[in-house]
């Protein structure tokens, strides 16, 4: 067991110890469009079972928010729909997105929305590259780092717009914002978080170019940097730091980044992991004011959805770092050890990595695992 600070070994009998039978948490859940409605039961399952284990409660609102919602009404979500979630412990998110509702549409409409409101100003991507699941690369063993994406300001602003439209001297404009708030907080919860890790931070910048923002982003990582002395840390131009992300993902350990920066860097990572398929990510309010949403990195994949193939493996992690967020890191390391241990034995595999199971069929993989090790620990 590991993510809980080392002390305890007997990791599952101890939690039922520790946690008051009574605790229920409560999810709201929004499966959204395509896969994302399809990896979400399998996770389900395995969260009832955890909670089942760690002597706690699970109680799933399921919400239809999605295009098909939109399609259907006008709006993505109702009016109220972020008051009717703002109470809740998380959130848990399929994926929204479908042919015929431009992408702005559902982004803006329901992801943005709950990311703001809620303050999720960090995402949190860590990669890991997993014993039986080689990369695209030569060489990534031993890789395990995490993005620290800035999620609610920077480059994805609505501050713009267009002139001229139609004419040849049509133009567009879009401001980024950069606060020096904003960016104090992302970047003392990368260096907070790598504390606990190997001890570095990477920062992306582009302060040749981008002559305004990003000068002012390296100022305030220098300044915060000092703050946390045990902490290493370096800056990189994107450029450069997407070329050594290929040619040396293991170097890395935190990177932080803006949220244009890291949403690319985050993506390039996950494929440099093996597949988007297993890609997890969390959108963090550190304070806790709000709920945390908890999502796939992975679209709705058009392509393949409705065939049952779509690796869950993604959400499943997701529902991991959910259980490490809501104070379980048993569960949670329990979850990702039953993931390691099925793509280790490679018998069970969507085709996305190369095998022929059924999204459910790896989700039960992951479940038996489960169930295994929660066997051994009982003994
Ligand atoms: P995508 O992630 O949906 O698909 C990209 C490729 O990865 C496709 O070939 C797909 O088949 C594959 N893939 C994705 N998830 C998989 C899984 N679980 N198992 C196996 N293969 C998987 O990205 P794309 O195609 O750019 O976007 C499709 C829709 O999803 C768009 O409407 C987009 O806006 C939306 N989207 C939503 C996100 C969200 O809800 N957070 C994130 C990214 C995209
Ligand atoms: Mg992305």
């Amino acid at each position: 067991m590991n993510g809980d600070g080392g002390e305890r070994v007997d990791g599952a009998a101890d939690e039922r110890v520790d946690a008051p039978r009574t605790t229920t948490y409560r999810i709201a859940v929004i499966p959204g469009d395509g896969v994302g409605a399809e990896v979400i039961p399998p996770v389900l399952r395995t969260l009832q079972v955890l909670a089942e284990r760690g002597g706690f409660a699970l109680r799933f609102d399921h919400f239809d928010w999605s295009c098909r919602r939109y399609l259907e009404t006008g709006a993505m979500m109702p009016a109220d729909g972020l008051d009717r979630i703002a109470g809740h412990d998380a959130i848990l998110l399929g994926a929204v997105g479908w042919p015929g509702v431009p992408d702005h549409v559902s982004l803006w409409g329901l992801l943005i929305p709950i990311r703001r409101r809620f303050r999720q100003y960090v995402n949190l991507r860590p990669i890991r590259v997993l014993p039986g699941l080689p990369g695209p690369l030569r060489d990534s063993a031993g890789v395990d780092l995490v993005v620290v994406r800035e999620n609610v300001e920077g480059e994805y602003s609505e501050i713009g717009g267009r002139l001229n439209r139609g004419f040849a001297d049509e133009f567009a404009v879009q401001e980024a914002v950069f606060t020096r708030a904003g960016v104090s907080r992302v970047v003392d919860y990368a260096f907070g978080l790598a504390a606990t890790r190997r001890r570095h931070v990477t920062s992306a910048t582009k302060s040749n170019g981008i002559v305004h923002t990003m000068p002012f982003w390296d100022e305030i990582v220098e300044e915060r940097a000092a703050r946390h002395p045990a902490v290493g840390w370096r800056r990189e131009h994107i450029d450069a730091l997407a070329a050594k992300l290929v040619l040396r993902p293991a170097s890395f350990d935190v990177i932080v980044a803006s949220n244009l920066f890291g949403d690319i860097l985050s993506d390039l990572a996950a494929a440099i992991a093996g597949s988007i398929g297993i890609a997890p990510a969390g959108n963090i309010n550190p304070e806790r004011d709000f709920p945390s949403m908890f999502e796939p990195v992975h679209g709705s994949a058009p392509d393949i959805a409705g065939k049952g193939i779509a690796n869950p493996l993604g959400a499943l992690w997701s529902a991991s770092l959910m259980l490490g967020h809501l104070g379980r890191p048993e569960s949670a390391a329990a979850l990702v050890d039953a993931i390691e241990t099925v793509l280790a034995e490679g018998a069970v595999r969507t085709p996305d990595l190369g095998g022929t199971a059924t999204t459910d069929e790896l989700g039960d993989a992951v479940l038996n695992a489960l169930t295994a090790t929660g066997r051994r620990a009982d003994r």
